[in-house]
């Protein structure tokens, strides 16, 4: 275990450095696991950058996601989110993620991509300059909460009250260092926005009572979920996937461009867009921190935890262990390897069939209608919010657009 505090950490700890959104750390992700596989911050955090011990600790049992700040009474939750899946445990989390299952059945999950095709039509339609556009303001924050009403059966028409209203609830779970006023503020909106969502549930639990799914993707439920955990996971399905899929559809085009010739290859080969799409996620995760935190002692090979113990586990830099990805800073589509994307173990993301098929649709559509498009500035502002990272704007120029053609 190698303890060392890696040199760029001079004026930082690695946690304050790793949430900080002014600062762009491409190269200390594609060190660290090298540098610093194992480091106890100074803020008592261990951060955690191997790809083998990451994934060790996401699947072991005694770990969960739920701060035992909250059980000691030093962070409240007054709204409630502690009722999410992400943050249950052992049966409680295996009932809740059940019950959510049939939304994202084989057969449902396919009903969704003509709508979302006709979506980003739309979308492009729209935009006030097709030669040169903003992805993320006209795409990437407009699509995916598009999806998401799809998938809860709201009306598209609801999407931008819906990612209006959850910016708060996006805040308290993103580990994003908040002030007590900022964190009150957040929970008063996020039980605000609640409210709002109330009117809609007796529609989504008929939608989960009745979606399309085969006996597997629908296992009998000893007991119906409570109006608050219909809720509660309801807005997670919203917070956790809205944000994650707007920062890959800006993540992986902006690297796919900034690649020489790649999107001309794909243009040329689009077989070869899932296999690609998974590769440039693994080098800009959109999750780049994932929080656990220790029921118990336990012990793994080059880390010994103790009981309450946190472990940051810094995704971006696992996913670019060359311990485990030979040459990890090549798009090798070939590769065929997720890295810590969407997450592993229990806690795993649920989905990610549907966070494919947007990038895939996105990929698909702006490929075989912008060939020749380019990235109009290098200097698009990153955006980093606690577990977040991705671009803020992507300027996009189409050059065949400009030549006429
Ligand atoms: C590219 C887009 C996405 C990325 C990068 C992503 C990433 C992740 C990651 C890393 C986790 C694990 C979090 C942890 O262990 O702490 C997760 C969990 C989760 N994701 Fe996603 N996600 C994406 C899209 C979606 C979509 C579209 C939805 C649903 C509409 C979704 C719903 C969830 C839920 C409900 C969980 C918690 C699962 C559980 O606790 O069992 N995600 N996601």
């Amino acid at each position: 275990m190698l303890l060392t505090q890696p040199r760029t950490l001079a004026s930082k700890t690695l946690l304050e450095l790793l949430t900080d959104p002014a600062d762009d750390r491409d190269a200390l992700y594609s060190g660290l696991s090298a540098a610093a596989p194992v480091y106890r911050d100074p803020s008592g955090a261990w951060m955690v950058s191997t790809y083998r011990l990451s994934r060790a600790i996401l699947n072991h049992p005694a770990l969960s996601s739920r701060s035992p700040l909250v059980a000691t009474g030093v962070l409240d939750d007054e709204a409630g989110i502690l009722e999410m899946m992400l943050f249950q445990d052992d049966a409680d989390h295996h009932r809740l993620r059940h019950a959510f299952a049939p939304l994202f059945s084989k057969t449902r999950l396919s009903s969704l991509r003509d709508g979302l095709r006709a979506d980003l039509d739309a979308l492009l339609a729209s935009l006030p300059d097709p030669h040169r556009f903003d992805l993320m303001a006209y795409i990437a924050q407009r699509l995916p909460s598009m999806t998401i009403c799809r998938l809860i059966g709201l009306d598209v028409a609801h999407a931008p009250e819906l990612v209006a209203g959850s910016m708060s609830a996006i805040r308290l779970i993103s580990a994003a260092p908040l002030r007590p006023d900022e964190r009150r503020e957040a929970i008063r909106r996020t039980v605000a926005f609640m409210r709002d969502l109330e009117s809609h549930m007796p529609a989504v639990r008929e939608l989960l009572r009745t979606a399309p799914a085969t006996p597997a993707e629908r296992p009998p439920q000893d007991r119906e979920l409570t109006p608050h955990q219909l809720l509660v996971n309801v807005l997670l399905m919203f917070i956790a996937g809205y944000g994650t899929t707007m920062l890959s559809i800006g993540n992986t085009l902006r690297h796919a461009l900034a690649c020489p010739g790649l999107w001309q290859r794909l243009a040329g080969e689009p077989t070869l867009v899932p296999a690609a799409i998974r590769e440039l996620m693994r080098l800009e995760p959109a999750v780049h921190l994932l929080f656990r935190y220790a029921r118990h002692a336990v012990e793994f090979d080059g880390l010994t935890l103790a009981p309450g113990d946190a472990v940051a586990i810094v995704a971006a830099a696992a996913n670019r262990d060359p311990a485990e990805f030979d040459m990890p800073s090549q798009v090798r589509p070939e590769r065929a390897h997720n890295g810590l994307v969407f997450g592993a173990g229990m806690h795993g993301c649920i989905g990610v069939p549907l966070a494919r098929m947007q990038l895939e649709v996105v990929f698909d559509t702006l490929l075989a209608r912008m060939p020749r498009l380019t990235l109009e500035s290098a200097r698009n502002p990153r955006l980093q919010e606690g577990s977040f990272r991705g671009y803020r704007t992507l300027w996009l120029r189409d050059q065949a657009a400009r030549a006429g053609k």
